[in-house]
């Protein structure tokens, strides 16, 4: 491929971009703190579902200096409902570093931002190049579609070792005076005309040059391999109620959904558990549950993440006794009112469950 054809594409995609480019809060600032929030909700996430919760949190925290004074279950409670809780927990950790590091200011350079916890070579190079006008690439999933069907690359895309090869010719391919407009084209061109599936070929600019639509391989390109089968796992909730009050635990570190809030949780491996021996269970872990008669749940709560497929249930306990000091430290239950639930950070099945049985009323 020559320079020529590699300026042809370039050129291409930013008039491309002037006709068809969306109106977003986050294309018309150079502030490298807004263009970083922007980038991490954005991962994983559509636009239409992240714009919200980046309105959200500019208007919470308009400052990288607001974000890192905040309490962590603030910021995740914010972030509620999007998923991939860490990024939640980087931004926060990232936003003090900058301030007790950095005086506040962003490092301008691909090769500092790197370093920042959370930051990935897409949202260094995003970051680098929409604020800082460095010359380098994003490269997402929108990005590697587009030079894979165009420059017809049929190297896996789900492959760690592919990406060397996608981030040289992206790499190559960005203008040296316009590298923000050119990054944010190329997204916008994979996000809007060169979909997944069913992409525009019929009115593509780059029709003629396309490797894949020349050779009839748009479905096939890229090549993405499937990602193994997600592990499912059945979690039975027991929701301690005592006087309109609730028992909720903050989950630690090393399993899913660290920081955020949720039950007393046996987990079983199998979806179906008899209440008795589910009460057996509990009573061998020591929970008070001598005489209590568990209903069976009215319905299943599903959850899917990327490697794992979460089936739960919950059974509700009222008590006439708060749990002893011994049970409450050995499974970190405290007591909450229905407004402090209402204010924490919950998985979103939890939330469902919370509003289900009318315990929180709001959404
Ligand atoms: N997805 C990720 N980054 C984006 C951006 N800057 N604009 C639109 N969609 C995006």
């Amino acid at each position: 491929m020559s320079t020529a054809e590699y300026a042809h594409f370039s050129r291409t995609l930013l008039q491309w971009y002037g006709r068809h480019k969306r109106s977003l809060p986050w294309r018309d600032t150079t502030n490298p703190y807004f263009i970083w929030l922007s980038e991490v909700i954005l991962q994983q996430t559509r636009v239409a579902q992240g714009l919200p919760y980046y309105e959200r949190f500019v208007a919470a925290y308009p400052t990288v200096h607001d974000l890192a004074a905040a309490p962590q279950d603030e910021v995740l409670r914010l972030w509620q409902g999007l998923g991939y809780y860490s990024r939640a927990r980087n931004i926060h950790h990232t936003a003090q570093i900058i301030v007790g590091k950095y005086e506040g200011k962003f490092p301008g350079r691909y090769e500092e931002l790197i370093k920042l916890k959370g930051v990935g070579s897409y949202t260094a190079a995003a970051i680098a190049a929409f604020a800082f006008k460095e010359q380098v690439a994003v490269l997402d999933g929108n990005v590697f579609r587009v030079l894979s069907r165009v420059f017809g690359i049929s190297d896996d895309i789900a492959a760690p070792a592919s990406r060397k090869i996608f981030q040289k010719l992206a790499d190559e391919l960005v203008p040296a005076n316009e590298p923000d407009t050119y990054n944010q084209a190329i997204m916008e061109f994979g996000a809007i005309q060169c979909t997944p599936v069913m992409p525009d070929c019929l009115f593509c600019p780059l029709q003629q040059s396309c490797f894949a639509f020349n050779h009839g391989m748009v479905q096939e390109l890229p090549v993405k391999s499937k990602a193994k089968a997600a592990r499912p796992r059945f979690f039975h909730y027991i929701v301690f109620e005592l006087e309109g009050s609730f028992y909720l635990r903050k989950r630690l570190e090393g399993d899913i959904w660290q920081g955020l809030y949720d039950f007393y949780l046996y987990e079983s491996d199998t979806k179906d558990l008899p209440t008795e021996r589910l009460l057996q269970e509990l009573r061998e872990a020591g929970v008070p549950v001598q005489n209590a008669q568990l209903q069976p749940p009215a319905k299943d709560y599903k959850h899917v993440l990327s490697h794992q497929k979460i089936t739960a249930r919950f059974y509700r306990i009222k008590l006439k006794a708060p749990l002893k000091e011994e049970v409450l430290q050995e499974t970190r239950l405290a007591l909450y009112n229905t407004e402090k639930i209402e204010a924490l950070p919950k998985p979103v099945l939890i939330s469902s469950y919370l509003k289900d049985a009318k315990i929180l009323v709001y959404l």
